[in-house]
């Protein structure tokens, strides 16, 4: 490195807040401070400023019906179409400009361009085609594909029809996709027959019909050809398994007249992990979550419809929903979509794709900015970024040595950076600077935005004071918050409500949605998130139940018990480490290591894979009999145990620490 590198490195260590650049605030979509007072004065009717994005087949007359608590309802009386919105409404405007900009991993292969016209006819022949099906309106419809451009193109599709879609992430297993089909008794799957990972065509459809074979219903799949030769891995098709392409073709230059949808209806489901092994289906509607993913893209992503924005997520989370999607396509601008891993062919290919499209914004998660850093600055400073406008994170605290990595050798020091908090249920942002108006703070996410109200309470649901941990909590609802847990009331209230809602004596309640992370306050009301403070690991940004993992790893035949905690890990955040006891007769046999691997891969997919499997006679036990996962988690970051007192079988640490490796 030259002195002024060493220089600027021993500054920026040093600084602990960033002004957003002056030639940002200049050009931001939002850039008057006075939008906090003016929200918290005008709430809930602030909210006007995010529906008022929409275009409405039928105009709402009251923003927040809060008379059944905490069952909220926005803009309930109004009708929209969310495939109206993210193409309809930009033909006259953009139809010839590009909507989806899409990037196979391969590098011999056309990438694919689809632009507002194209993008809208093939939704509406595949519209066409999916109701000849037999699809109705409020049929959940399942996605199970990787990032090819006839995922959003299905979405749309389903959204176009009111049929509420329901994506499982690519990577899942058969299994996982075979709990979501069941839990939403969903009758229709979209996948594909395969994909590209690192250069190899990988089987997807084997996948796909392995997850069929465990759903207790009849189904209709389609499956889209994304490989060379159809047929690849030479399934036989059945009569129930279409071909995407015949589908379209079929439809060629159908119309589908979008339905009109009460604001309040289901867009989609998402299932995420909680804290029992039962995936929760996470219900967003019409009206409120496509506000929210609007407003959001707007104020914080600073999206304008010339832009060239790339979020570097999977459309398989919540993220490539609201911010691949549906946010950015509602603002008529150019998302971009990429296939492959970020080191394919080598470690140049994200600055590649961003030079060559000349991206304006990037939006990604700290595991991919760790590996970065890791891999070194000569890769980014290799390529013209100087497109980049704006810098964005998600899904995981990002530590501040990577958020100023970030800062100066992608975004140059000319870009802010939104550290945004928020979950598969917020449906989006909710804590975040303003990149426009707030100074940034490396390794805190910021104050709410305007018009949310979000606090760090303790056990009793008292505010901490500055500089003090406690919990995270909203104390009002917002348009993009989840509605339910599919068909599940009594769950929604009791994971996200019970815990922190004052219920008074005549009933009434103060309702205040505990989001389950633990978080920090400062004196500038900036909100640090800790992580999860329930049994769910966060892996590379993926959420993961430890109770889901367990009962994995209890299902391998040789195993009496496990126990999984999260370790902490350079690159992942945090990794899976499991501990194991074998059943009477069983060896502890790396074998069997590789069963209980293969088997959290089978049961979830290889995002879940553990990092260690370590073999233990016993687990360490309270008095009670309850698991101490704090000390497992000790034992697996090899730090210093503190009290073990209370332990029924205190012995037990010694043996474990000399197998984990530790000392
Ligand atoms: C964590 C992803 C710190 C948090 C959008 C949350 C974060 C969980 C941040 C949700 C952030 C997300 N800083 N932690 N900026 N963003 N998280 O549902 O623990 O996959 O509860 O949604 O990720 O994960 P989910």
């Amino acid at each position: 490195m030259s002195d002024p590198d060493v220089e600027l490195e021993a500054r920026l260590a040093e600084q602990d807040s960033f002004e957003p650049p002056a030639d940002f605030v200049e050009q931001a979509n939002v850039s008057d401070p006075g939008i906090y007072e003016e929200f918290d004065d005008n709430w809930p009717d602030c909210w006007t400023r995010a529906a008022d994005l929409l275009d409405w087949a039928t105009e709402y007359t009251e923003v927040l019906d809060d008379s059944n608590p905490p069952f909220y309802e926005w803009f309930a009386d109004g009708e929209l179409n969310a495939s109206a919105n993210c193409l309809d409404r930009h033909l006259d405007d953009r139809g010839d400009e590009a909507a989806i900009e899409w990037v196979g991993e391969p590098t011999d292969e056309a990438n694919r361009t689809y632009t507002y016209a194209e993008l809208h006819r093939e939704v509406n022949e595949f519209a066409a085609a999916l109701r000849d099906l037999g699809v109705e309106e409020d049929d959940v419809v399942t996605m199970y594909m990787p990032m090819i451009p006839e995922l959003p193109v299905a979405m749309l599709a389903c959204a176009r029809i009111g049929a509420p879609h329901s994506v499982v992430f690519a990577g899942f297993s058969a299994d996982a996709l075979a709990t979501r089909m069941n839990a939403a008794d969903s009758e229709y799957l979209v996948t594909c027959d395969g994909y590209y990972r690192r250069g190899d065509p990988l089987d997807h459809l084997d996948k796909a019909n392995e997850g069929l074979a465990g759903v207790d219903h009849g189904t209709d799949t389609v499956v889209v050809d994304r490989l060379p030769n159809s047929d690849s891995f030479g399934h036989d098709r059945t009569d129930s398994q279409h071909s995407y392409a015949d589908l379209v073709a079929d439809h060629e230059g159908a119309t589908v007249k979008p339905v009109a949808r009460n604001a309040e209806d289901m867009l989609f489901l998402m299932y995420t992990s909680g804290t029992t092994g039962e995936p929760k289906g996470v219900k967003h509607t019409t009206g409120g979550y496509l506000s929210w993913a609007s407003w959001t893209s707007h104020a914080v992503l600073d999206i304008k419809p010339e832009d060239t924005y790339f979020c570097a997520a999977d459309i398989g989370w919540i993220t490539g929903h609201s911010y691949i999607v549906y946010g950015p396509l509602a603002l008529g601008t150019t998302t971009m979509m990429y296939e492959g891993t970020r080191d394919y062919p080598d470690r140049n290919r994200l600055w590649e794709i961003i030079e060559a499209y000349e991206a304006n914004q990037l939006y990604t998660a700290p595991t991919a900015i760790r590996a970065f850093m890791k891999w070194g600055e000569e890769y980014p400073a290799d390529h013209d970024l100087s497109s980049l406008r704006l810098l964005g994170t998600v899904g995981e605290p990002i530590n501040p040595r990577a958020w100023k990595w970030y800062y100066k050798h992608i975004g140059d020091e000319s870009c802010p950076i939104v550290d945004t908090w928020w979950q598969t249920e917020t449906g989006g942002m909710m804590v975040t600077t303003l990149p426009g108006v707030g100074e940034m703070k490396p390794g805190s996410a910021g104050p709410p935005l305007p018009g949310v109200s979000a606090d760090v309470v303790d056990v009793s649901g008292s505010p901490v004071g500055a500089g003090d941990a406690g919990y995270l909590v909203a104390n009002k609802p917002w348009p993009g918050m989840l509605r339910t847990l599919y068909r599940n009331d009594e769950r929604f209230i009791d994971e996200y409500w019970r815990e922190y809602s004052q219920v008074d004596s005549d009933d009434s309640a103060d309702w205040v949605y505990f989001p389950e992370d633990g978080a920090k306050l400062d004196e500038d009301g900036y909100i640090t998130v800790l992580g999860r403070v329930d049994d769910v690991l966060n892996v590379s940004g993926h959420r993961l139940g430890t109770m889901e993992l367990e009962s994995a790893i209890v299902g391998v035949e040789g195993v009496a018990e496990a126990a999984v905690v999260g370790g902490d890990h350079e690159i992942k955040g945090e990794a899976v480490y499991a501990y194991v006891i074998t059943e009477e007769g069983y060896e502890e046999t790396e074998g069997l290591r590789d069963r209980i691997i293969e088997g959290v891969e089978d049961a979830i997919g290889p995002i879940a894979r553990p990092e260690a499997v370590i073999f233990t006679p016993e687990l360490p036990k309270t008095r009670s009999g309850k698991i101490m996962r704090r000390l497992l988690e000790d034992i697996a970051n090899g730090d210093d145990l503190g009290d073990t007192s209370t332990l029924r079988n205190p012995d037990v640490v010694t043996d474990i620490q000399s197998r984990a490796g530790g000392d």
